[in-house]
């Protein structure tokens, strides 16, 4: 092989390298994890009965990290949030997260501990109160992309 093949090769590598890099960036692999977002103010709408329960239930066992209304705190992300829109967290993610606890990977705060202490029953109340704030917020189903 002559030299001058060898540097057009590493020339197209380096090409694809590079456009590669390009593509991925714009494409957000490697966009930083979001930080803390602002602590929001939440519209809290009419609750049905259900969601009523859902909220007793909520402000005992999640908000500490979660937040009044689902807002958010310095130690949890707002469930009121557009990425936990019922396309992407469905309701069956919820019961996972309290079921089982979630690693840390939306976010900057830690793992979210399981919550052994709360009912099958809360945990359905507490999953149609966040939606009923997410619904009051604007926040729809959209389709899953990641
Ligand atoms: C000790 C703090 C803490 C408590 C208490 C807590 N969470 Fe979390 N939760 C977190 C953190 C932190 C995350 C974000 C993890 C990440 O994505 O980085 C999270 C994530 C979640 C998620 C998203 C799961 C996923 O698949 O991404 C749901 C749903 C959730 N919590 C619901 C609840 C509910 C419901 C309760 C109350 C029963 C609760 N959490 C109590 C800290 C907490």
């Amino acid at each position: 092989m002559k030299l001058s093949d060898r540097r057009v090769q590493i020339g197209i590598l380096a090409g694809l390298l590079v456009f590669g890099g390009a593509v991925a960036y714009t494409g957000g692999w490697f966009s930083p994890p979001p930080g803390p977002p602002e602590i929001l103010v939440v519209n809290v709408p009419e609750l049905s009965p259900l969601a009523v329960r859902g909220n007793a239930a909520y402000d005992v066992s999640c908000a500490v990290c979660h937040g009044t209304n689902a807002a958010g705190t310095d130690r949890g992300p707002p469930l009121v949030n557009d990425i936990y829109n019922p396309g992407h967290h469905s309701d069956e993610s919820f019961y996972r997260a309290v079921r089982q606890g979630v690693p840390q990977h939306h976010w900057t705060f830690g793992n979210m501990p399981f919550r052994p202490d709360v009912t099958d029953g809360e945990l359905i109340a507490i999953v149609r109160y966040v939606r009923e704030l997410q619904q009051a917020n604007g926040i729809e189903t959209l389709p899953h992309e990641m």
